[in-house]
């Protein structure tokens, strides 16, 4: 293998610039070419397609977004237009390609690998949804973000005796909500994969106010419902001064944490490693701190898990 490519899809997340770096040096490292594609396959498609060299990737590693910009492309679900990104990739001479996304980037990496060319997935989104890593590029820093947030606006509540919706991203993954919920100290925590009715929402708050607490901090998932319409709910039937807060695309932007990069950073470098191993159709990850990877067919088709003994611990500390 002499040339390969690399390209981020779908939102972007915190250590993307860290993992492509890393995809750039690990490559030339071992003379290789490496290329870059820009706007995800939307770019592929068009041929936005340039050589990356050293300096290309310098003084990035701190940066959040990605270089390489991003776009999502729902047609690249259709084979004419996999074939079309499938000649871009013959024409520029590039023989492996290393995908920086989340699900629907794996399902394109994944398509590309069917058609014969060897691709592999590193696992970069906020949501930290999908299954053979315990995490994603880019989470730690959502989370601590969103943490960030909830201090800022447990301060203002305190003040004022309010309770506060704060509304955080992930639509089908409850993780953000969770972690950000539990490191933040929210008395509930609203997500996706476990539905809680208004009225234990309801007995909760009350609890508190019985107990003397004034204050109140409930994380809510998008993919729950939205912000504003729970706290509508909650305002028809408590007596609480309730303010919403959605925290919204900042979650997805800022320097990346210690730990995105340096996750980045590992992940990236053995993508390029799988590629030089021949091993194409493959997602890195990371499990007990261990870089692993799996099929990248097995990847898309199981959903992403979350973990039972973290709801079970939010749940215990937020009596
Ligand atoms: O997948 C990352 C993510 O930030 C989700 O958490 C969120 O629901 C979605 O992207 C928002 O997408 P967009 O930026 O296209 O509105």
């Amino acid at each position: 293998m002499k040339k390969i490519a690399v390209l981020t899809s779908g939102g972007d997340s915190p250590g993307m610039n860290a993992a492509i770096r890393a995809v750039v040096r690990k490559g030339i490292y071992h003379d290789l070419e490496v290329y870059g594609i820009y706007h995800g396959f939307h770019g592929l498609v068009n041929g936005n397609i340039e050589k990356l060299e050293l300096g290309s990737v310098g003084d990035i590693i701190h940066r959040g977004g990605t270089i390489l910009r991003s776009a999502r492309l729902p047609e690249f679900v259709n084979p004419e237009v996999q074939k079309e990104g499938l000649e871009q990739l013959h024409k520029h001479g590039i023989e492996g390609l290393v995908v920086i996304g989340g699900d629907g980037s794996y399902r394109g990496a994944n398509a590309l690998t069917n058609l014969g060319f060897p691709c592999v997935g590193v696992p970069g989104t906020i949501d930290n949804d999908i299954s053979g890593t315990e995490f994603t590029i880019g989470f730690d820093t959502a989370i601590n973000t969103v943490i960030d947030a909830i201090d800022k606006i447990r301060d203002t509540a305190s003040s004022h005796d309010r309770t506060f919706v704060i509304e955080v991203m992930g639509r089908g993954a409850g993780d953000i909500a969770l972690w950000s919920g539990l490191a933040g100290g929210a008395e509930t925590i609203l997500i996706p994969e476990e539905k809680e009715t208004i009225d234990n929402i309801i007995d909760r708050l009350n609890r508190g106010k019985q107990r003397g607490k004034r204050h109140s901090i409930i994380v809510v998932a998008e993919g729950v419902m939205s912000g504003v319409k729970l706290a509508e709910q909650l305002k028809e039937r408590i007596d609480a001064d309730v303010r919403v807060s959605v925290l919204g695309h900042i979650q997805r932007g800022g320097s990346p944490s210690a730990t995105d990069r340096f996750l980045a950073s590992r992940l990236g470098a053995r993508a390029v490693e799988l590629l030089l191993e021949g091993k194409g159709g493959r997602a890195v990850g990371i499990v007990k701190n261990t870089i692993v990877d799996h099929a990248i067919s097995e990847i898309i088709n199981q959903p992403h898990k979350i973990d039972n003994e973290i709801i079970r611990l939010a749940k215990e500390l937020s009596i």
